[in-house]
């Protein structure tokens, strides 16, 4: 079963053709309106199921949206409606929708709940994020540095704030992609351990740098997001602004880059607290290629997922 469970877990080869797949069909599709069909029509007669236990807005639409564009049905559906959040076990789910879709895509918390849903289904499962990683934005965001800048082997990517799973995925993904990586955030929030030394022992240059400023400063990109993340507790809110204030991506920090760096964020943005307006906004910005590049990549990542 071909599954797209985390960037670490793919071939790096495979990685490489879902992006070749995914430039050549948004090329393909030049500014045709967005609910007209691709030339092509891979997911015709195909059912996916689109499993939401937390909130999205780019994640659903893009995946629906991508899914009507190859020719597919899909079936959005929240976790908590489902008996999924009543006491239906992952594992039984999971045989169940196997017998009515062709794919699941499953947004969920913890890491095992993905993992169950892969291991029982007997048909591929997409990870639409988890609280420990998020695949799908990181094929997204490569895919975006390389249309702005070429290919990202050999660039360095400073991320600022929260080791969170976004982070988590960059650092899954540096080995495979060839890039370096510098975390820039308190120690408390760091990326897990593990993490780090798997990248370095795929070949990525991994560095700490708490100093927010000498972080960027050699930088092709730098990435942030949320300070609470979908999975956190709010009541760890006040703690994690004061942990992070010093890493908010403004412009004094990116006058600290180099004139050429890129500035991302998978958004959703809190405008003011890890970005300010003037930096999302700004030149330096791609933050709304990365979310249009989000249907591009997924929707290749579905065909490989499928064989199509
Ligand atoms: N970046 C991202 O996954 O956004 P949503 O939470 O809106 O899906
Ligand atoms: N780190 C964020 C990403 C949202 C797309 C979260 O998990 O809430």
């Amino acid at each position: 079963m071909t599954h797209f469970l985390d960037i670490h877990s793919t071939d790096p080869g495979d990685l490489r053709a879902i992006l070749d797949q995914a430039r050549q069909m948004k090329t393909a599709r030049g500014d045709r309106p967005k609910g007209t069909p691709d030339d092509e029509l891979p997911l015709a007669g195909r059912v996916v199921a689109l499993i939401f236990e937390k909130p999205s807005t780019r994640t659903r639409i893009s995946f629906d949206l991508g899914v009507r564009q190859m020719g597919g049905t899909t079936m959005v559906l929240s976790g908590t409606d489902m008996q999924l959040g009543h006491g239906e076990t992952i594992a039984d789910t999971a045989r169940v929708l196997s017998r009515y879709v062709d794919l699941i895509m499953i947004r969920t918390f913890g890491e095992d709940i993905l993992t169950e849903m892969a291991d029982h289904a007997s048909v591929p499962v997409i990870n639409g994020l988890t609280d420990s990683s998020h695949p799908c934005q990181i094929m997204a965001d490569v895919m975006t540095y390389e249309e702005h800048r070429g290919s990202i082997r050999g660039k360095r990517i400073a991320w600022m704030g929260d080791g969170n799973n976004v982070a988590q995925s960059f650092l899954h993904a540096a080995g495979s992609f060839g890039f370096d990586f510098t975390f820039s955030g308190p120690p408390q929030l760091d990326p897990r351990d593990d993490l780090i030394g798997a990248a370095r022992r795929a070949g990525s240059d991994v560095r700490i740098e708490r100093d927010p400023s000498a972080a960027v400063a050699d930088a092709d990109l730098i990435v942030t997001d949320t300070w609470v993340s979908m999975g956190d507790a709010e009541s760890s809110r006040q703690r994690r602004h004061n942990l992070l204030r010093p890493y908010q991506v403004n412009e004094a920090l990116v006058a600290a880059a180099p004139a050429d760096a890129l500035v991302m964020h998978c958004l959703p943005a809190h405008r003011g607290e890890e970005i300010t307006d003037a930096v999302l906004d700004g030149p330096r910005s791609v933050v709304f290629d990365e979310a249009e590049n989000r249907l591009h990549a997924q929707k290749a990542i579905m065909r490989w997922c499928l064989g199509l």
